[in-house]
């Protein structure tokens, strides 16, 4: 009685692979209940170009497939040049020339393969290619019309081009009143580009517009009867390009708060914005991070630096600390080289003092103006009665910036009688104050810090959970 020796899984392999249009041969190298994946796994579009693709069982589907590829290819050159084994795996790479049967045009492609082999039958395959470049043979001109089959007639392929998005809706007057909606995905205007959104960030400002009725009719455009959705921080991918943008592209990872004040509409799955208000997300920073850098991080910027001078040499004292706004003032008055004093409260102590404040002081245990008597700036977030304790706290000579209460009436005669200078700044969305934290987020200066993210369906938990954030920022992220 003779033994016929067991191939060693290499061996089982390149039997296969010299014995594709052998049918015989196949059905002695595999398995019967084999797994054949070629290319991408499940692409229904690729799949009518070389019906092959995809993820298939059995041995005869080896047989079937390989039919298909000679009926449409004429294999000019094999080349596998490495083939390494290791227990039941086999992996092979190499390159192939085809010609296209029906219209005779030439690829050169890499491949390789990924074999699992069991007692001589080959029961796992998995074939990657340049997928472009192979398909490519079989199209006709311009992209989208394809023949494969010298048998079959000319056919077109075209991707289902999406044209509506999810967005919400603020339907009546509050947040309650948010409503998922598919409308339109909106078109770019000159100057403007689409993003496809990845994460949003949320802010205080969100909420105060969805409840005044005039604020938000002015700001969202309610009164033209256009829907209102509400947000203005977005981080995503830029889709395309509007007419005279320069400087971005398709592709380009964007983040930036957009048109404030006025109808940024952020809480959707596509924005469009003007190129100049944002900025590309640094390399290593996510999409989550970048949309937390948004309002919350220009805002302090603007006040901190554009208005208020920051300067190594200053003692600066910081409200609502641990705030969105708060802990990206702290960051980037301390990487300015300034004596960063917050307040907060309870636990955020910790936190302010996590992110590089020199000095804390709870607001609810102490007034910050018997600690702090010669601050040379001060930011405040809070309100006009704050206001006016904050003006104890600065030396001759000193700044107060104001995100809240205006100059006005008493804080105006107090600020005047003490030599100080009082200014109320409110933000706008600009491209160079965004590029400016762009650099700090690169250089690792400032760090945002997400409390919670929600998915785009949670938003209106989101909005909710505004009211209840401990610390950083609240930010909705998309798939
Ligand atoms: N003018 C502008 O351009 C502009 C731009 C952006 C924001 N804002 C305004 O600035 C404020 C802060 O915004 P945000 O995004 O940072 O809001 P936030 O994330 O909700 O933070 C607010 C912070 O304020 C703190 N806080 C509350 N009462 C305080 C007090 N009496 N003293 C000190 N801290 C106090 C809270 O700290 P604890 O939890 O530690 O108590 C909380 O962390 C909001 O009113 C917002 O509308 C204005």
């Amino acid at each position: 009685m003779t033994t016929t020796a067991v191939l060693t899984p290499i061996e089982t392999v390149k039997t296969f692979l010299s014995n594709t249009t052998n049918p015989d041969v196949i059905r002695t190298v595999v398995a019967p209940d084999a797994t054949y994946i070629s290319l991408n796994y499940d692409d229904p579009e690729l799949q009518r170009i070389m019906p092959w693709c995809g993820t298939k069982k059995g041995a005869e589907v080896f047989i079937d497939n390989f039919a298909m590829v000679w009926e449409c290819w004429e294999a000019l050159e094999f080349k596998p040049r490495e083939i390494f084994g290791s227990g039941e795996d086999v992996a092979v790479f190499g390159s192939f020339t085809y010609k296209s049967k029906a219209l005779a045009q030439t690829v050169t492609t890499p491949f390789s393969i990924l074999a699992k082999v069991k007692d001589g039958m080959i029961y796992f395959f998995q074939f990657m290619e340049d997928t472009f470049a192979t398909a490519g043979s079989f199209r006709i001109g311009s992209a989208g019309k394809y023949q494969s089959f010298p048998k079959n007639p000319p056919f077109e392929v075209t991707r289902p081009k999406v044209t509506t998005m999810q967005a919400f809706v603020l339907e009546g007057n509050g947040p309650e009143t948010l409503r998922l909606h598919s409308l339109a995905i909106p078109q770019p205007a000159d100057g403007e580009v689409l993003i496809r959104t990845k994460a949003i960030s949320l802010n205080p400002v969100d909420i105060a517009t969805m409840k005044i009725e005039a604020v938000r009719n002015g700001l969202y455009g309610a009164a033209n009867g256009e829907d209102v959705i509400v947000g203005w921080d977005v981080a995503g991918d830029v889709v395309v390009a509007g007419a005279s943008v320069k400087g971005l592209k398709a592709g380009d990872r964007v983040f930036g708060c957009i048109k404030f004040p006025g109808q940024g509409k952020a809480y959707a799955e596509y924005a469009t914005a003007p190129a100049d208000q944002l900025a590309i997300i640094p390399e290593g920073v996510s999409y989550e991070s970048a949309a937390a850098a948004s309002m919350a991080a220009i805002t302090p910027y603007g006040a901190l630096v554009g208005k208020g001078k920051v300067s190594k040499k200053d003692k600066v004292l910081i409200h609502g600390a641990a705030g969105g706004v708060g802990h990206f003032a702290v960051q980037i008055a301390k990487s300015f080289g300034a004596y960063v004093i917050g307040t907060a409260s309870g636990a955020n102590l910790d936190f302010v003092k996590s992110i590089g404040a020199d000095q804390v002081i709870d607001y609810r245990k102490e007034k910050f103006e018997d600690v702090v008597k010669d601050a040379d700036l001060v930011l405040d977030s809070i309100d006009a009665a704050n206001l006016l304790r904050s003006l104890d706290t600065v030396k001759k000579g000193g700044r107060v910036v104001s995100l809240k209460a205006q100059f006005e009436g008493d804080l105006d005669q107090k600020a005047k009688a003490k030599g100080v200078t009082g200014i109320r700044f409110g933000v706008y969305s600009n491209g160079a104050d965004q590029q400016k934290i762009a650099d700090l987020l690169a250089s690792g200066k400032i760090r945002p810090v997400v409390f919670k993210a929600f998915t785009f369906a949670e938003l209106p938990q989101a909005v909710a959970a505004m009211a209840t954030v401990g610390y950083g920022k609240i930010v909705v992220t998309l798939g």
